[in-house]
């Protein structure tokens, strides 16, 4: 900083001539930061430039500028964007790729509601749009919240940003006390293209695609750059309500249209799958001409009444799915095959492609699975692209859906060179030379080196610190590989031990390059931060095989604390009672029950897992909305028919008020709810003195008799 007068010694025009300058130095810093994400100056630098600012501003307020910094709406803040728990998580869509994917998701409510097919079920089709989700909070009619998805559970505070679109009322006349409104931000096509002839103007760098335009542009700090960049927004969906907004999904979005916001104008109903997929045909022809990118179509159960005993699965409802439109292709020289390993040790070879533009955005890289996918086997041994294997040399067609990484669909074996050779994968890890091995029934060939190959340990810590599991501000993918290959961390529980070695001493981590006084206290105090950890997060952030967020939860909620997972795990064996309670959780199977065993039970993994432990405090996981629960805790079991809802009804409402679901009667049994036809399991149940309820006594005691 240049500044050297003391803010008593300035003069009037000094000031003035000072507050000119601070203005300038900010703005530029602030150009610099969001349009060029290549800030100028040190956030501590810019804060305290700032600060500056305000203190001159407060000796002579009538010199304050029209354009003061310290006026500006949602100006950066050194630590970015600033967190909101969503009352209500906002989850993903499950896909369908194609018309049977669409009978199977009717097919499937059907059966889980118990409707048979002459009972007609209605369903909204509404295109999908190609941007990013956003809630909307408003109380008493007033927004006074906006915030991203994040990771579904928390998102960032996008208020002042949301202010800035013209689509988002500031006021809602007549809506419920609490409404949060949830629809995606996106950009039109001209307004994209204009915004990039603008940026390309002013020397900047220019967006791949309107969905980053608008996300990039959403997440500005400071929101005078969010007001010029025109973003739209369209409801289709709802958050916390103090009262229902109608009975249908279809009078819902009605209402919230009568209410001021845009909603889709291609939203129709439908009556079944043959219908929804010809509004998916009529979607898709006018989709060129839409002015906006749309990825596909979603359906949903329009009766809301349906749709809430639907209900969700982990991270998605079983009420709607998004109908995919199929990936865009292009055709590309296959360079190399490279291997990648994994931080569960799998060997993944990745295509190296001759750079081609794929949907507006250049690709060049492909995931090539495993070996058989190379050979052309899929992972029960049948044929794909028709048996064809891939070579280097060849010219191969790649594809992208969305957000995933894009694959090779097919090999223009005309082209292929003469002397392409088969491709072998390699029996060593090309990290650490261990033997990679196959084990019967695994698709993927695996190093053998565990914790010693360098390669498995920097994936794993890379895991580990990602977001949905510590997210670790500071310490991201980049940080991490750079620590381990200096050998300052080599496991997790090395992270927790940076501050005492590298704060002090002759090694610093504030004199490394790239790194400064402030950035170093800052990780070493978001380190700390983490050391309170929800344990969710924790079993996820361990990257155990077959263990996905969703897992993690549910185990989380299962188990409840630390120790009773741990204990769990380290006994649990095929069989055995820990065994069998681990494996009663709905959406965990043997295999993933197997994993977790095999994890346990290894002696250097356990080790590393005690090390990291010892620097937690892992907080208890708390079932959601199950306090005042007839239920919470109980384990019931249900035996004979059911006649007003289905056995898989039952069990998900009775989890999802906090109950454990049993397949058989044990002295561990609270509850038998016992329909007609019920044998043996009610006549145990009597021996062993268990209450025994029908299906009416269920519902009286869950309240929705
Ligand atoms: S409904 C509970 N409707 O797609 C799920 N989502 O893949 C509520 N999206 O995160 C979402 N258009 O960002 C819904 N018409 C639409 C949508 C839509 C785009 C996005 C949304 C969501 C993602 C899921």
């Amino acid at each position: 900083m240049t500044d050297t007068i003391k803010i008593d010694a300035l003069t009037r025009d000094g000031a003035k001539e000072e507050l000119a300058r601070l203005a300038d130095i900010l703005a530029r810093a602030n150009l610099a930061y969001h349009t060029d994400d290549a800030p100028d100056i040190s956030d501590a630098e810019y804060d305290a430039f700032k600060r500056r600012n305000a203190e001159i501003e407060a000796r002579f307020p009538d010199l304050k500028r029209d354009d003061s910094p310290s006026e500006q709406v949602g100006a950066p803040v050194a630590d970015g964007f600033s967190k909101v728990t969503h009352a209500v998580a906002m989850l993903s869509l499950s896909n369908a790729f194609d018309d049977a994917d669409v009978s199977e998701f009717d097919a499937r409510i059907r059966k889980y509601l118990g409707l048979t097919s002459d009972v007609s079920l209605t369903y909204t089709a509404e295109p999908k749009i190609d941007g990013l989700s956003l809630s909307l909070r408003y109380e008493d009619g007033v927004l006074v919240q906006a915030a991203t998805r994040g990771d579904g559970a928390v998102g960032e505070n996008v208020t002042a940003n949301a202010r800035t679109i013209e689509d988002i009322p500031d006021q809602l006349k007549g809506a419920p006390a609490v409404l949060e409104v949830r629809g995606e931000v996106y950009m039109s096509h001209p307004d994209f293209e204009a915004l990039n002839d603008r940026q390309a103007a002013a020397g900047q760098k220019s967006f791949a695609n309107p969905r980053n335009a608008a996300a990039g542009s959403l997440r500005q700090l400071d929101a005078n750059i969010t007001r010029a960049r025109p973003l739209r927004f369209f409801a289709y969906a709802w958050g916390a309500l103090s009262d229902p907004l109608a009975d249908t999904q279809m009078g819902a979005i009605e209402r919230l249209h009568a209410l001021g916001f845009q909603t889709n104008p291609l939203t129709r109903l439908c009556d079944g799958p043959d219908e929804m997929i010809s509004h998916y045909r009529v979607i898709e022809q006018e989709r060129a001409t839409l002015g906006y990118d749309i990825d596909g179509v979603v359906y949903k159960v329009n009766d809301l009444g349906l749709q809430s005993r639907l209900g969700f699965r982990s991270t998605t409802p079983r009420w709607a799915i998004a109908h995919k439109f199929p990936a865009e292709l292009a055709w590309t020289r296959l360079d190399a095959i490279d291997i990648q390993v994994g931080r569960t040790g799998a060997l993944s070879p990745v295509a190296r492609l001759t750079p081609v533009t794929v949907g507006g955005v250049v690709v060049s890289n492909a995931t090539l699975h495993n070996e058989d996918y190379i050979a052309g086997r899929d992972n029960k041994g049948e044929q794909i692209r028709d048996g064809k294997d891939i070579r280097v040399g060849d010219w191969v067609q790649v594809y992208r859906a969305g957000d995933v990484i894009p694959k090779v669909a097919d090999v223009d074996l005309s082209k292929r060179p003469k002397d392409a050779q088969p491709y072998v994968m390699p029996t060593r890890c090309p990290e650490c030379n261990s033997e990679a091995v196959r084990e019967p029934g695994d698709a993927v060939r695996r190093c053998t080196g565990g914790l010693i190959c360098p390669a498995q340990a920097v994936e794993k810590l890379k895991h580990f610190v990602s977001r949905a599991a510590f997210d670790i501000d500071g310490l991201g993918a980049k940080q991490v590989e750079q620590f381990h290959a200096d050998k300052w961390i080599a496991e997790p529980a090395d992270i927790f031990t940076l501050r005492d070695r590298y704060g002090t001493g002759l090694q610093q981590l504030k004199n490394r390059e790239g790194w400064g006084e402030k950035s170093a206290t800052n990780l070493f105090d978001a380190i700390d931060e983490r050391r309170n950890i929800g344990l969710g997060r924790m079993i996820f952030a361990l990257g155990i095989r077959h263990v996905g967020e969703a897992a993690a939860n549910l185990l989380a909620t299962h188990y409840g604390m630390w120790e009773a997972f741990s204990v769990a795990m380290r006994t649990a064996e095929d069989g055995n009672d820990a065994w069998e309670d681990l494996i009663s959780i709905d959406g965990v199977g043997a295999v993933m029950a197997g994993s977790l065993a095999t994890t346990f039970n290894q002696q250097a993994e356990l080790a590393s897992i005690d090390r990291l432990v010892a620097h937690l405090n892992i907080e208890e996981a708390v079932r959601p909305d199950t306090a005042d629960s007839p239920v919470a805790g109980k384990t019931v079991v249900f035996t004979g028919t059911l006649e007003k809802m289905t056995r898989a009804e039952a069990k998900a409402r009775a989890e999802a008020l906090g109950a454990k679901v049993s397949g058989s009667v044990s002295a561990k049994t609270d509850l038998l709810v016992a329909g007609p036809g019920a044998g043996s399991k009610a006549k145990k149940a009597a021996d062993l003195g268990i209450e025994t309820i029908d299906e009416d006594g269920w519902l009286d005691l869950i309240g929705t008799a």
